[in-house]
């Protein structure tokens, strides 16, 4: 069982204000719900994660980044359906007036399915519930659906329609064209993105988890139909397992089950190889930033809630301590949905050409127009006619076609027809997409609420940060013991040493030592440096580990490359302390 006794919510989120992490934006005139700041430390840790992300799916993965506009206009959006269907459920409550999500109302008041139901009897459903707001009993309202798109305008003064993007997948599906050019026509091949996305959300009261403007990371990979059961590198992850809530166990109410991703492909859990590589890699990601595999768990779409273009989702669910499950990452097959709607509302193909093994052959019958006679008989008209006999069926009396809604008839005498062999090397495919999706400030969000932790040091009680090092914003605090004697020249020289070799160190001198490493503690520094009036001896530094408070001494030469591995995570503090003694 999961411990949801204590809500450390509020604790981190006033630890995060305090000390420069996240604050409401526009403070001063007001915050406005839906809108944070990262503060000095909060954009280093969110910088360091986005980082990380990229590590494996660019550099990794392969997958290079592009950056596409925010605003994109009308035409993108209606091919992607969010213009006609991007909408949540909304009421407004008769007593406070505040605008409310029908369907979280609903769900307040253990009303099951709410996602599902029409409008009607979402409104006839929740009547008795209360509203979160003003805590009155809601009574007859009506629920309406609710466009989450903010709309604008582009240039001054027109009419062009814009709308702020909702996710950054479409900029990769508008670009379909050139990327498959960049990746010489082949596949599979995919293309990254990590960048603002925007959702008028109606009723954000969930601090990082539900906002207006959020940070996202996704990657489209366009992949041959036929080969997602292929995936070149699926033996990486084929024993790879994690906990899987199926829908089928959800349906029976079970728990998660623990599953190798190779078992969950073979007995058809997990719709194909590229769907399970991505699930199994996302785990790894999480773990890499610090998420506790305890707290995570990946939930399959149930049929009913899968979004139109998918056929499998999982999502990967990180358990808080105040919102419970969240959904932090979607991994779905979005087939060519995506490539089709934009085809066919740009008239732009969106086609790989497939050339095969072996050409095959094939019987067909051809109509050879006589150019001459048609030439002379229809003129203008005659390219147009030269065009549609190519496709049309021939008779022994002529062709009946239609040019711009003219039915013309051609005698048979205008055309000849023959039956030949022909070769084809190869076919026009449809590719489909497989799409990991991160919200990086979720994913920031439990970072912080799974490393707040407070612990008793030197008999006073303790605010610690546990974050990995790999994210830790400050990776190192150097201290003089006192502002003298020299020392605190050697710390100033040694913070200089380690930013020349790309680590953040921060030097501190004010107040007595504990209480500067409890500053540092606060804000999740892996490790601090004490220079003392040994090191004028012999050129040695203490340096301490937040989690276990343990020392050791060593040369102020081998602290960079210490530092480096220490972060990295090619050694641990244990393994340093270890090397030490012996
Ligand atoms: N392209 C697919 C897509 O956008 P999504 O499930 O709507 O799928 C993906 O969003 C991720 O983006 C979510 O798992 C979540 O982490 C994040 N996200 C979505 N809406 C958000 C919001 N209003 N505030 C913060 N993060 C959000």
């Amino acid at each position: 069982m999961l411990d949801t006794s204590c809500d450390v919510f509020e604790n981190v989120m006033e630890l995060a204000r305090r000390r420069g992490f996240i604050w409401p934006t526009s403070e001063c005139y007001g915050a406005v719900a839906g809108f944070i700041d990262y503060g000095p430390l909060g954009a280093m840790m969110k910088r360091r994660v986005e980082n990380i992300w990229r590590d494996f799916y660019v550099i990794q993965e392969g997958y290079y980044e592009i950056e596409c506009p925010t605003i994109a206009q009308e035409a993108v959006f209606i091919a992607s359906g969010h213009v006609k269907g991007f909408s949540d459920k909304m009421c407004q409550c008769p007593h406070c007036r505040e605008y409310l999500r029908a369907d979280h109302v609903a769900e307040g008041g253990n009303i099951r399915n709410a996602s599902i139901m029409s409008n009607e009897d979402l409104g006839a459903a929740i009547t008795s519930c209360t509203c979160p707001a003003c805590e009155e009993v809601l009574g007859n309202v009506e629920v309406f659906n609710f466009n989450l798109m903010f709309s604008t305008t582009i240039g001054p003064g027109s009419q062009r329609v814009g709308y702020l993007r909702p996710e950054t997948a479409q900029g990769m599906f508008v670009d379909f064209a050139r990327l498959l050019r960049f990746y010489r026509d082949k596949l599979p091949f995919g293309a990254v993105q990590i960048g603002k996305s925007y959702r008028n959300e109606i009723s954000p009261r969930q601090g990082m988890i539900r906002l207006r403007e959020f940070t996202q990371a996704e990657a489209e990979i366009f992949v041959h139909p036929n080969e997602k059961n292929r995936h070149p590198s699926f033996r990486r992850y084929a024993d790879y397992k994690m906990p899987l809530l199926t829908s089928a166990r959800q349906q029976n109410c079970e728990e998660p089950v623990e599953i190798s991703m190779f078992e969950a492909v073979k007995n058809g859990i997990i719709a194909n190889e590229y769907v399970a590589y991505h699930v199994a890699l996302t785990h790894e990601l999480l773990v890499t930033i610090g998420i506790n595999r305890e707290r995570l768990r990946f939930r399959q779409h149930l049929p009913d809630e899968r979004a139109h273009y998918a056929t499998d989702c999982w999502d990967a669910e990180i358990f808080s301590k105040r919102f419970g499950w969240v959904e932090t990452v979607g991994i779905a097959d979005r087939t060519d949905y995506d490539l089709n709607a934009h085809a066919k509302q740009s008239g732009t193909p969106m086609t790989v050409f497939i050339q095969y093994d072996e050409p095959k052959k094939r019987e067909c019958r051809r109509i050879i127009p006589n150019m001459s006679v048609l030439g002379k008989q229809y003129r203008t008209k005659a390219k147009a006619i030269f065009d549609a006999l190519k496709t049309a069926i021939p008779t022994p009396m002529g062709v009946d076609i239609e040019i711009n809604g003219e039915k013309i008839h051609i005698p048979a005498s205008l055309f000849e027809v023959r039956d030949e062999v022909i070769e084809i090397r190869g076919e026009d495919i449809v590719p489909h997409v497989i799409e990991p999706s991160y919200g990086i400030d979720r994913m920031c969000y439990a970072i912080l609420e799974q490393a707040y932790d407070e612990d008793t040091a030197d008999g006073e009680k303790r605010t610690v940060l546990r974050l990995s090092p790999k994210i830790a914003p400050v990776q190192v605090a150097v201290f003089p013991l006192m502002t003298r004697d020299g020392l605190d020249i050697i710390a100033a020289e040694i913070t200089r040493i380690l930013h020349k070799t790309g680590i953040l160190a921060e030097y501190d001198d004010s107040g007595a030592i504990g209480r500067r490493y409890r500053r540092q503690d606060e804000i999740g520094t892996p490790f601090a440096v004490t220079v003392d009036y040994d090191t004028k001896e012999n050129n040695t530094i203490t340096l301490r580990d937040r989690d276990t408070m343990k020392q050791v001494r060593i040369t102020i030469v081998e602290l960079p490359e210490t530092i480096r591995a220490l972060v990295d995570g090619k050694i641990s503090f244990a393994s340093l302390v270890y090397s030490k003694i012996l």
